[in-house]
């Protein structure tokens, strides 16, 4: 049986592009829909263009009624029949309630060497602390912020002179190779986590 996934996407969406293009052939699951709480995020027309539903869910619609916000994005999935999300770069945090609903079934990339640099500026904070060593994450969501059981992790140096934008574009490669790699072993069951070594 086919696991079908489900997108959430902020931004540009690189790593749903790279999920959704890793799910082809022998891959146990496939992309069922990409949702956005941004409708101008530039990953909607990537979607498209891979031929992916895509659709957007506008958070600022809802303004602090985050119920009533997660209300929509469970009605936007569910036509699609999900049976994984992940979260890609989706940056609305999510209430305990939704997080209930999918637990187990959820997974966040997060740019930081997690339990290190929950929440954001995650590669000032890495600099700015001199850390020899960044990378990212992949975790099961739970409600605690960027916590959750870790499926994965990439590493990369940091660099003399690297700046944030430098540390990140650096991060964002490996983040390009850890996700799909740990969604193929999650969708097939298996939750040992995926280490990538240094590059
Ligand atoms: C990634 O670095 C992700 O880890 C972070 O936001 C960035 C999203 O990039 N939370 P993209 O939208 O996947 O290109």
């Amino acid at each position: 049986m086919t696991v079908r996934v489900g997108i959430l996407i902020s931004g540009g969406g690189s790593n749903m592009v790279t999920l959704a293009r890793s799910m082809t052939g022998v891959h146990p699951a496939r992309p069922c829909v990409v949702v956005s709480n941004n409708p101008d995020a530039g990953g909607l027309d990537r979607a498209r263009n891979m031929g992916l539903p895509a659709v957007a869910v506008d958070h600022r619609s809802y303004g602090k009624d985050r119920a009533a916000f997660e209300a929509a994005l469970s009605e936007a999935i569910e036509p699609y029949g999900a049976d994984i999300l992940c979260l890609a770069g989706f940056m609305r945090v999510l209430t305990g309630d939704f997080v209930g609903k999918w637990q187990g079934r959820m997974l966040n990339i997060h740019p930081s060497l997690l339990p290190k640099y929950r929440g954001l500026d995650t590669h000032a904070r890495a600099i700015a602390a001199g850390d020899r060593e960044a990378g990212c994450t992949v975790h099961e969501v739970t409600p605690a912020l960027d916590d959750g059981p870790i499926l994965g992790q990439g590493r990369v140096p940091v660099l003399p002179g690297d700046t944030p934008d430098d540390l990140a574009a650096r991060v964002l490669k490996v983040e390009h190779r850890l996700y799909p790699a740990v969604l193929r072993r999650f969708a097939a069951g298996d939750r040992r986590p995926v280490i990538l070594r240094q590059t």
